[in-house]
């Protein structure tokens, strides 16, 4: 059901380093973390890129889509200057570079496919196509990554493109066709938001024999209290408080 790292950094490293960076990475596995969360999303020419939002405006500045730059231009941007002048030499990297930092640093990857509105089917094939060739061509060792999205129809076309690779479905709140998504998929895992989850809830996707993760959690107290409920696994932001080996206290 779940045979990955139980704590995750979210986008990198959390609130420590501007997100989806190379340098996030680097700050993570500083930390002694070796999974890690993020997001990716398309340029207008279909390359890969490590990105939350499709407008412009919050890491990178100015006005504009990453669905409508070219990635060369997108490689360019300063992604590092919003979170502090110290990483002021972060840019937008490509997946490439992330998926091959984290392969040299043995680092878990939880790709979260992040379509750009319109572009669902294309960017869940890109992703897995291009996730299955690096596994490849890396030959690592490593556990493959986890693919994820909130995107059903993103999800769909990664399994169509690369079936082998493990695959969750991001839900905000669960809500009742839960089952019948993940059956769709065929993934592996649910993944929800922990301010919406229950044990209630969390009994029964466990009882399915599904994988359980939760986003995004940020003290232990917190943590220890859903790992009780049942939950595999969550990404933390928190990465200075939580620290990577974090087990809780598990009582079954
Ligand atoms: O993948 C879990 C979490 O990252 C989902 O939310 O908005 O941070 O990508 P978001
Ligand atoms: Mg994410």
């Amino acid at each position: 059901m779940w045979s990955y790292p139980r704590v995750l950094a979210h986008r990198g490293a959390g609130v420590l380093a501007p997100e989806n960076t190379l340098e996030a990475m680097q700050v993570g596995w500083e930390h002694g973390y070796r999974a890690v969360e993020f997001d990716v999303m398309l340029s207008k020419d279909g390359f890969p890129v490590l990105m939350h939002d499709p407008f412009f405006g919050r890491t990178v500045a100015g006005a504009g889509e990453v669905c409508k730059t070219l990635a060369q231009d997108l490689m360019k941007m300063d992604a590092g200057s919003w979170f502090s002048p110290a990483f002021a030499h972060a840019r937008v990297p490509s997946y490439e570079a992330v998926f091959r930092f984290c392969c040299e640093h043995s680092i878990w990857m939880n790709v979260e496919i992040k379509p750009a509105p319109g572009h669902e089917q294309e960017t869940g094939r890109v992703v897995a196509e291009i996730t299955q060739r690096l596994m490849q061509v890396t030959r690592s060792k490593a556990a493959a990554p986890l693919l994820s999205s909130f995107s059903f129809d993103a999800l769909m076309s990664a399994k169509l493109a690369a079936p082998g690779l493990a695959r969750a479905f991001l839900m905000d709140t669960i809500t009742n066709d839960w089952r019948s998504c993940l059956q769709q998929l065929d993934a592996i895992a649910l993944h929800t938001n922990q301010k919406y989850l229950s044990p209630i809830l969390a009994k029964k996707v466990k009882e399915a024999r599904y994988g359980l993760f939760c986003y995004t959690v940020n003290s232990p107290e917190r943590a220890r209290e859903i790992f009780n409920w049942g939950v595999d696994g969550f990404c933390t932001d928190r990465i200075d408080l939580i620290p990577f080996n974090f087990r809780g206290d598990k009582l079954f």
